[in-house]
């Protein structure tokens, strides 16, 4: 007889965006006539056509397969060494930031990389999480059998919730019961908050003093545009010692449909076994690739490597402005209707406070029927998203300025 892994059991019946668009499908099916209409908001999914740079490097990277000379079969695990280099230098050490070439691991995206990390520690480890927060690290934990059963109102029992509301700014505090592992996200999806360097460094201090190690999703930061904010958890010091970075292409080189990303996992990081040895986890996580996979395709590495060019950074910046100034034109929208926002402007996510008498899935649902625009509601983030909804700017200009119309008419 087979068994299942029953901790599979205990997640919500389905992940939030597959709900987001189930709903959606049953507004259409309900009002076909609408269907021309609907404008998507809710998943942060890019809209704007691949940076010119990536495209052509693919294409000439799939050209050099079609020949015997430069046919590529396997590639390394963890990416190719000249596209680990080009990215070690372009996003760390460029700016001052000490990050080897080997410890950058490629990936398909930091989706599936912030849960497996979770397959380097044991189930025993205190795991905290903000709340809201992006789902996947809940969900992937909930698979790994790292929580307990399903709390009722939302949430797991066994981890750790680091409330992030108005009075906080939406910046996840200390907890005062000790965890060992944090996961943290700056720019954070959802609410568009970016960690201030001095509580970024008083994180760091914390997991230094516990031995605590947090995972740093950075996978918006090519949307801070303020110099003082900090965009890698590498720029404070001690990091090293208590920090992986989980970084994508998706966001900043339009990549959410090519898959890229990376991890940065330093070689001096290192944790602890039962009886005390402290063991580095930089062979492991190698070993733990070579083992689970033959890497990111040829192609896609020589698209993402592209983006570092002189043409490729300028067209990433531009694309990331687009992206930017749809945000900015979204919560200037929100609050002339009256509505308190925060978010959107060195990140691509306007968190917004749901009127009375909506809670988050009802004005989802309000917005969606009379306004024909999909927005995320923000209980699906987690408890402490009740009561707010996520606006995504990844959409094209005009249809942005078409939800900033039908959102001034609506009620
Ligand atoms: C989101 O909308 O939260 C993100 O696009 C989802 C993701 O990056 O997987």
């Amino acid at each position: 007889m087979a068994f299942v892994n029953e901790h599979y059991l205990k997640l919500s019946a389905g992940y939030l965006f597959p709900e987001i668009a189930r709903r959606v499908n049953a507004f259409i099916a309900e009002c076909p006539q609408f269907a021309g209409e609907i404008i998507r908001c809710g998943i942060g999914d890019v809209t704007e056509p691949l940076p010119l740079a990536a495209v052509e490097a693919m294409k000439s990277a799939t050209d050099e397969l079609a020949h015997r000379a430069s046919f590529k079969g396997y590639g390394p695990g963890t990416g190719y060494d000249d596209v680990r280099h080009t990215i070690a230098e372009g996003d760390f050490r460029s700016r001052g930031i000490d990050v080897a070439d080997d410890e950058i691991f490629l990936s398909d995206g930091s989706k599936g990389d912030c849960s497996s990390i979770m397959e380097l520690f044991s189930h025993s480890n205190r795991i905290a999480i903000t709340d809201p927060v992006y789902p996947a690290y809940v969900d992937g934990n909930v698979m790994f059998g790292n929580t307990g059963a399903p709390l009722e109102g939302g949430g797991y029992e066994g981890l750790v919730y680091l409330p992030c509301t108005a009075a906080n700014g939406f910046i996840a505090e200390i907890p005062s019961t000790p965890v060992d592992i944090v996961y943290l996200c700056s720019p954070s999806n959802p609410t568009g908050a970016v960690m201030p360097r001095a509580q970024l460094e008083a994180w760091v201090a914390y997991a230094r003093k516990h031995h605590a190690i947090i995972f740093y999703d950075a996978a918006y930061e090519a949307y801070i545009q303020d110099p003082t904010l900090p965009r890698s958890i590498f720029e404070i010091e001690g990091a090293r010692d208590c920090a992986v970075e989980f970084r994508s292409f998706s966001k900043s080189g339009g990549f959410t449909g090519v898959r890229c990303g990376y991890t940065v996992l330093p070689k001096s990081l290192c944790a602890s076994t039962a009886g005390g040895a402290q063991i580095p986890l930089h062979p492991l996580w190698t070993r733990r690739w070579n083992t689970r996979s033959n890497g990111v395709s040829y192609a896609v590495q020589r698209g993402a490597q592209a983006l570092y060019s002189t043409e490729g950074k300028r067209q990433v910046a531009e694309l990331v402005a687009h992206y930017l100034g749809n945000a900015k034109l979204l919560r200037e929208g929100c609050t002339q209707r009256g509505l308190t926002a925060w978010g959107g402007t060195n990140a691509p996510y306007v968190w917004v406070r749901v009127p009375a008498p909506f809670d988050s899935w009802g004005y989802f649902e309000h917005i969606l029927r009379e306004a024909r625009v999909v927005v995320t509601p923000g209980a699906g983030f987690g408890r402490c998203g009740e009561g707010f909804i996520r606006i995504s700017a990844f959409n094209s200009r005009a249809n942005v300025e078409e939800v900033v119309r039908r959102l001034a008419c609506i009620n």
